[in-house]
């Protein structure tokens, strides 16, 4: 591919090309000198048009670690506040001698858009409740590392399914690498075209867990939900919310996840996302060799 707008395009092949270059990079980057001389000649620009802790700072980690030069720009703090468009903005950024685009915005499809009129390499770092492809890439490289292969495995996604690009991607990617996969929350949380996806829908949380060798426990996006929803924060927490107790209270042992932020008490307690069958921060430390991966990738299609 040329651009990384979404899981959906990826072949199998791919998210394997993708995983061993990610494996070569995690070697590197837990050395003493975690740099590696790759892209010397390349300058990334990260366009975040949304909110971000995690995304932002692997990608710009992921960068330098590969010696790109790296520019940054927030639209809260840019032109865009002016009045200046998106193709407008991307190209400006571009004239400076950029060679590729990260981008978050919340428009589903806005990385398509955008890779379709600027000439540069776009990834999708996020865009509105379409895919999160990295999310994904470096969840299923977590599930991997953690239990050996995906192939086989059953996963939960838990919550709010109907505003998650994180949940989309991560569909994708999991039944692309022969893995089951199951959605558990409220009726109201779950999009009516799930069952065209494959999935399986259970409503009942200790059910799913039953089921489950990973659960992904997902956060209520608040933020995109335009209408009071239902259940209330509180009601979520009592039905979906996932304890110690539920935990423990299984017949196996299953591994937690989690894409970040949590929402500590809502979806998730602390002695959960803290436990040992977390792995919640080392899908964030594996995030790093994910995107050094997809970058060196397309670098390769960067005309020099
Ligand atoms: N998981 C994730 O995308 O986190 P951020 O919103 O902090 O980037």
């Amino acid at each position: 591919v040329e651009h990384l707008n979404g899981i959906e395009d990826l072949s199998p092949r791919d998210i394997q090309i993708i995983f061993e270059t990610a494996d070569r990079f995690k070697e590197v980057i837990n050395r003493p000198i975690k740099k590696v001389p790759s892209l010397r000649d390349i300058t990334i620009a990260n366009v975040f048009f949304e909110n971000s802790t995690r995304t932002k700072l692997s990608f710009e980690l992921a960068e330098k670690r590969l010696s790109a030069d790296v520019v940054n720009f927030s639209a809260g703090s840019s032109s865009v506040k002016k009045g200046e468009t998106l193709v407008d903005t991307v190209n400006n950024i571009l004239s400076m001698k950029v060679d590729m685009v990260v981008m978050r915005h919340p428009n589903p499809g806005a990385a398509k858009f955008l890779s379709e009129r600027v000439d540069a390499r776009v990834i999708n770092a996020g865009d509105g409740t379409h895919e999160h492809p990295t999310q994904a890439l470096l969840d299923s490289y977590s599930i991997r590392e953690k239990l050996g292969t995906v192939e086989g495995k059953k996963v939960v996604i838990v919550g709010d399914i109907l505003h998650s690009r994180v949940a989309l991607s991560n569909i994708y990617a999991l039944q692309k690498q022969g893995a089951e996969v199951m959605v558990c929350g409220p009726s109201t949380l779950i999009p009516k075209y799930i069952h065209e996806l494959g999935v399986k829908v259970e409503n009942n949380l200790k059910k799913a867990l039953e089921w489950c060798d990973v659960a992904n426990m997902l956060r209520i996006q608040l933020e995109r939900q335009d209408i009071q929803y239902f259940p209330s924060l509180r009601e979520y927490t009592m039905l979906y919310g996932l304890d110690k107790e539920l935990l423990n209270s299984l017949s196996k042992e299953i591994i937690v996840m989690h894409p970040g932020p949590i929402n500590r008490g809502v979806e998730i307690t602390s002695d959960v996302a803290d436990s040992k069958q977390s792995i919640i921060l080392n899908q964030v430390e594996n995030g790093v060799a994910i995107r050094m991966a997809v970058i060196y990738l397309l670098a390769a299609k960067v005309e020099r």
